[in-house]
C-alpha cells in the first residue's frame, strides 16, 4: 500500500478542499491552467500549486479560502457517489468493534464506493490482507478507483467481483465485515473462512434485518451472543452565547451486529 503522504507543498494533480467564509467545502483536483469558479470571482488552481497544506487563497474579487489536503472525512463527504456509504461516525467504532489490526487478514462486502475499504486497508497496513467480495461490477471498478485515488496503488487489495451469499473461499480469515442487504445469508460462509476468535460485524439500517441477522447468527452456533448497538453523534453549535446542539442533526445511519466465533 503507498498509503497517504501528506505534508509538502500542494502538488498538480492533488485533490484539494477549498473552504469558504461560511465554511461550505467544495473538493477539486489540482490541474495547472484551470479555475475555480465561485460567485465571488475566480481562483486560479496555479496559485493554490506549490502553496502549503491550510493556505488562504483569494478569489479576484478579494473573498478569501483556505486551501487544505482533505481528511479521510472530507473526502468522503465530498465525493459524488452513487452508492450509499458507511459514514465516518460508524467507521471509527467499525474498527474498534471488529479489532482490525496491523496485519490482519479482511473480508468484507461489498465495496459501494469504498469508503470502508480505504480505513480497513490504514488500519491493517501493508502486512494485511483485504479482499473485498462485490457483486456489481460498476461498483467494483468505482470502489477501486476511489481507493486508489486516496491511498494510492494497493497490492494488498483484491476485489472480487462475486456474490458472496455465495460462499467465501478464503480460509484462517481475521476478520469478516458486511455492508449488505441480508448478511444472514453468509453466516455459514463466515463459520468456515474465520480463524477460532475470529469477528464477525454487519452494519444493518433496521430493526428487522438485525432481528434476521441475531436469530440467523444463533441457529448457525459457533458463535458468541451477538452484540447490538448503534452510534449517535450530536454536534454542537458554540458561537458567542450560543451554546447548544444543532438544531437539526442526522439521526440514524445503521446498527453494528458483532460476534466471535468460538472452537
Ligand atoms: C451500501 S454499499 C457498501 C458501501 C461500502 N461499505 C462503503 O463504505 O462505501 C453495499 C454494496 O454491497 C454490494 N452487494 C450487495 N449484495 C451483495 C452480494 N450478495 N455480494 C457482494 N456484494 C453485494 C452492492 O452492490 C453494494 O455495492
Amino acid at each position: 500500500m503507498e498509503g497517504r503522504k501528506p505534508g509538502g507543498a500542494l502538488r498538480a494533480g492533488e485533490e484539494v478542499i477549498l473552504v469558504d467564509p461560511k465554511g461550505e467545502e467544495r473538493m477539486m483536483t489540482l490541474s495547472p491552467g484551470k479555475l475555480f469558479g465561485t460567485h465571488k470571482g475566480n481562483i486560479l488552481h496555479d496559485d493554490i500549486i506549490g502553496k502549503p497544506d491550510g493556505s488562504r487563497v483569494w478569489t479576484a474579487m478579494g473573498a478569501e479560502y483556505r486551501v487544505f489536503r482533505p481528511t479521510f472525512n472530507q473526502f468522503i463527504m465530498n465525493l459524488k457517489r452513487h452508492a450509499q456509504i458507511i459514514y465516518p461516525k460508524d467507521i471509527g467504532p467499525i474498527l474498534l468493534w471488529a479489532d482490525v489490526f496491523p496485519g490482519a487478514t479482511i473480508v468484507e462486502a461489498g465495496i459501494g464506493w469504498g469508503a470502508l475499504a480505504i480505513k480497513l486497508l490504514e488500519a491493517i497496513g501493508p502486512s494485511g490482507r483485504l479482499v473485498s467480495y462485490e457483486v456489481r461490477e460498476d461498483f467494483a471498478s468505482s470502489g477501486a478507483r476511489t481507493v486508489a485515488r486516496f491511498l494510492g496503488a494497493c497490492p494488498n487489495h483484491e476485489i472480487r467481483v462475486r456474490n458472496i451469499y455465495e460462499g467465501i473461499e478464503d480460509r484462517d480469515v481475521d476478520r469478516v465485515v458486511l455492508d449488505l442487504p441480508e448478511p444472514w445469508h453468509v453466516v455459514p460462509h463466515a463459520a468456515l473462512a474465520l480463524v477460532p476468535g475470529g469477528i464477525l460485524l454487519s452494519y444493518l439500517p433496521s430493526t428487522i434485518q438485525v432481528k434476521q441477522m441475531v436469530d440467523r447468527v444463533e441457529e448457525e452456533g459457533g458463535f458468541t451472543a451477538p452484540e447490538v448497538f448503534e452510534v449517535m453523534h450530536r454536534p454542537w453549535h458554540v458561537k458567542g452565547q450560543s451554546v447548544r446542539p444543532v438544531q437539526w442533526m442526522f439521526s440514524h445511519s445503521a446498527f453494528l451486529i458483532v460476534c466471535r466465533k468460538i472452537s
